[in-house]
Formats: C-alpha cells, sequence, structure tokens
C-alpha cells in the first residue's frame, strides 16, 4: 500500500482494509455503500502540518484558512475550529455551516465572484473577518450596504494576477482573462472607490491561481505580484496593506507516480518569497500572511467505498480506434474480448473529477486487500452517461459482485460536488477514529429527494 495516497491510519488485516481502527468491511456492512470515510488522524495531522511549517518559515503572522469548497460538512467546520484554523466560504450556506460549528466569525473569508446581496448582507450583519471583493460592482454594492456602519467591514481584493498554473484549465484561476478576480489595471479604481467607503476597511490583497499546484515558480510568482500591489497601495494611494493571501492550491499525488504533497516545501516557497518584497527596504512592517489549502488537507483523508454490482468481458480497441480482433478482422465473431469492466453502485454523481476533466485514482478491493493485482479494469460508474467511468486500467486482483471497491484520495472536490443524477441518495459519511465510527451525514433517503417535488393537482 503506498502511503502517500492512503490514510495515515490504513492498514491491512486478514486481507480487510482498515481505517482509523475500523475494519472498512464491517462499515460497509453496517452502513451500505457508496460510503464515504475520512481519517480523523490524517485531517487533524494535515492541519498541524500546515501550522507548524508556516510556523517555521515565516516570522510574522499566519493564518491557515481551510477552504471549504473541498469538502464541507458540520463536523468537519468543528474540527477546524478546534484546530484552530479559519475557513474560506463561498455561499451564505457555508457562512451558515461555519457559524453552527462554532467557529468564531473573525476567522471566516467569505469568496466568489457573484455572491448575492443576500449573502452579502449575511456576511456583514454576521462581522465576518473579510469579504473577498472580487470586482467593482461588488465593491460598490458592499460600499452601500455599509453605510453607517460603527465598525468598518474589512475586505480583501481578489487579484487576477496574471500567472497561468500548469494545472488543468478547470482548475487554473490566475490568468488575466479569469473569470476570478480584479485585473490588475482595475486596482487603482478599486483603491478610490474603497477610501470613498467609510463603511470598509482595506485588509489587503488576495490571489489563488489554481489548484493541484506542484511548480514553486509559480506560487513564488503569485506572492510577488500581491507585494508588488500592495507597494502600489501604498505608494499611490496612502493605503496600508495588513495582510496577503496567495490562495490556496498545493497539489496532492492521486497516483504513485504523481510527487508527494509537500507541505513544508510549500510554506518554504510561500514564506521567503514574502521577504522578497519592498516592505523590508521601506520599513513597512511584514503582512499577516493567510493561506487557503482545501485539497491538501481533506483529500487523503477519504476513502470511497463503492460496492461491485457487476463485471463485464467487452472488446478491446487497439491504438488506432479498430476493435481487437483475433485476425484483425475488425468483426464481432472474432474479437478478443480481453476488456474488464467492474461496475460500481457510486460514480459520477459522487464523484464527478473523473467524467469532468480526466481525473485519475488508485484503487483496491477493501475486502481482498492482499490479494495481488493481476488484472486491469475498468471502474465503470452506474450512472447513464458513457463518461462516467471512475479508474481507467486500474490494477486490481479479480473481483466478483459484491466485492468492495475502496478509492483513495476521495475526500477533496468529491462529496462537496455531488449532486441526485439519475435520481439517486447521496452517500452517508463517517469520521473514524480510535476503532470508533461517527456518522457525520446520514445517507440521503428518497423522502429527502422527493421532498422538494410538488405534484400537480
Ligand atoms: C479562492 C480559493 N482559495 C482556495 C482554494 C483551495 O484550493 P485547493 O483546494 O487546491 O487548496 C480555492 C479552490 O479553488 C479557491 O478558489
Amino acid at each position: 500500500m503506498n502511503i502517500t495516497l492512503w490514510p495515515d491510519t490504513a492498514t491491512i488485516h486478514n486481507g480487510h482494509l482498515h481505517l482509523g481502527g475500523c475494519d472498512v468491511t464491517t462499515l460497509a456492512a453496517e452502513h451500505g455503500t457508496p460510503l464515504y470515510l475520512f481519517d480523523e488522524a490524517t485531517l487533524r495531522g494535515t492541519m498541524r502540518a500546515y501550522q507548524a511549517a508556516f510556523a517555521r518559515f515565516y516570522e510574522g503572522e499566519t493564518r491557515i484558512h481551510y477552504a471549504s469548497k473541498a469538502l464541507l460538512n458540520t463536523a468537519i467546520a468543528q474540527l477546524v475550529a478546534q484546530e484552530g484554523l479559519g475557513l474560506d466560504v463561498v455561499s451564505g450556506t457555508e457562512l451558515l455551516v461555519a457559524r453552527r460549528a462554532g467557529l468564531p466569525m473573525a476567522h471566516v473569508h467569505m469568496h466568489g465572484n457573484a455572491k448575492t446581496r443576500t449573502e452579502l448582507e449575511r456576511a456583514v450583519d454576521w462581522d465576518i473577518g473579510a469579504v473577498v471583493v472580487d470586482n467593482l460592482d461588488e465593491l460598490e454594492q458592499l460600499a452601500a450596504l455599509t453605510v453607517g456602519r460603527a465598525e468598518p467591514q474589512g475586505v480583501l481584493l481578489r487579484l487576477a494576477p496574471n500567472i497561468q498554473a500548469n494545472t488543468h484549465a478547470h482548475i487554473a484561476t490566475g490568468s488575466a482573462d479569469s473569470k476570478f478576480g480584479l485585473p490588475l489595471a482595475a486596482l487603482d479604481a478599486a483603491a478610490e472607490r474603497l477610501l470613498d467607503a467609510p463603511g470598509l476597511r482595506l485588509l489587503g490583497l488576495h490571489a489563488h491561481i489554481g489548484s493541484q499546484l506542484f511548480e514553486e515558480s509559480s506560487i513564488r510568482a503569485t506572492v510577488h505580484v500581491l507585494l508588488d500591489m500592495a507597494a502600489r497601495l501604498r505608494l499611490r494611494h496612502g493605503l496600508a496593506v495588513e495582510e496577503l493571501s496567495p490562495g490556496g492550491g498545493l497539489g496532492v499525488p492521486y497516483t504513485a507516480e504523481m510527487p508527494a504533497s509537500n507541505i513544508e516545501a510549500y510554506a518554504e516557497a510561500v514564506a521567503t518569497s514574502m521577504y522578497d518584497g519592498e516592505h523590508l527596504t521601506q520599513g513597512w512592517p511584514l503582512p499577516r500572511l493567510t493561506v487557503e489549502p482545501g485539497r491538501s488537507i481533506v483529500a487523503r483523508a477519504g476513502v470511497a467505498i463503492y460496492s461491485v454490482i457487476a463485471t463485464k468481458r467487452s472488446v478491446a480497441k487497439i491504438g488506432d480506434g479498430r476493435l481487437a480482433t483475433h485476425a484483425n478482422s475488425g468483426n464481432l465473431q472474432s474479437a478478443i474480448y480481453n476488456l474488464q469492466y467492474l461496475h460500481v453502485d457510486g460514480g459520477m454523481a459522487d464523484n464527478l473529477r473523473p467524467a469532468l476533466y480526466g481525473a485519475r485514482y488508485t484503487a483496491l478491493l477493501a475486502n481482498k486487500a492482499d490479494a495481488p493485482a493481476t488484472q486491469t479494469v475498468h471502474v465503470a460508474g452506474r450512472y447513464c452517461e458513457s463518461g462516467d467511468v471512475l479508474l481507467r486500467d486500474a490494477p486490481l486482483p479479480p473481483a466478483a459482485p459484491g466485492d468492495l471497491l475502496a478509492v483513495a484520495v476521495a475526500g477533496a472536490y468529491t462529496l462537496s460536488m455531488a449532486s441526485n443524477y439519475n435520481m439517486v441518495p447521496r452517500p452517508a459519511v463517517l469520521l473514524l477514529r480510535d476503532g470508533q465510527a461517527r456518522l457525520i451525514q446520514r445517507r440521503e433517503t428518497e423522502e429527502d429527494l422527493l421532498a422538494r417535488d410538488v405534484e400537480l393537482t
């Protein structure tokens, strides 16, 4: 078992996968599948690793905010609060969950390129630490909403820093033409508007160039743009910037070939870049640093468990798209049936990433965890889309209906993007620690799904 891909507590006993001291086959029997399992030790350990790494490399104050879009439920938000992290939210309901979990509102930032008026009102009424303003219209609306406030609402300005991250286009967010953030040329206009908005207080600048980042150079470049723009705000507009946030984005491996997730190296790259700006030569104080990891905190802590429903042998294609046949005649009578499908009871509705951008995963059979992987299979989801294939060419032991498939690194951008496609209820979620499994999200029921449906009378 590759330890960079499975939770810290993952072990194999008598052929069964164990997580958090619990036998996964027992959990599946008790709670059904699909089932999402989260290892509390891995979650807490990763949060602590972030705090320790930044404390080591940065002399100024650092705040670690968990980016809740990766996965949010009340229990995860409670762990975040207990570990002393802050939270980034992107909607009014995520903000509600933060409050329900007891997170100090001062440690909550609200993001989004299209926050509604109701969401902005809630953010302001609940005194959150900062609204991360995406565009000039939002700034205008927020300025109007906060007229007459006793305490000004803190804001960060999100910039589009014009940095092309080396990641999939769907998760790159830093280019000049990105839908996210103010173009650098609009910074002066934003500064002038802020100076004329007594209900708002500029705390600082933010940029997030994308997710699944492994290259230090683009992370350093982001910090450098933030420092340059902070100097511009001070020199041109007399605005002191006390906080800089280069977002989140540290990558994680999903397969054995991918590089490891290196929190230390990431913290070192971000923190040491913070010393490159003019503030040191000018004698300005070191800004507070806020980083927003999502995926790297929650991805490896989560494992998805599916039941194999059926298996199927099918005809493989050869390189040029023709059918693989004995005589290469291309007809189905002589086709070579060597493509093996495992059909499982979940798929793109609980994990959209493979269908959305070709994401790859690693899996094993939780009830035959030490059996040798002697075949290569495609794991097909149950949903009615040909693109609903969770894994392609996955090495696995021979599998049969009833076997349990465990997919690693399934914690981030899976359940948080889940849908009810084909009207299938969403999975249950358990938090595991020291042999105890706590239900933190019950399985959705048919009644839940039909509760919104209104019959014609
Ligand atoms: C503004 C912002 N901050 C932080 C994150 C978290 O990124 P990741 O989950 O890659 O760490 C995102 C995700 O896209 C984001 O948009």
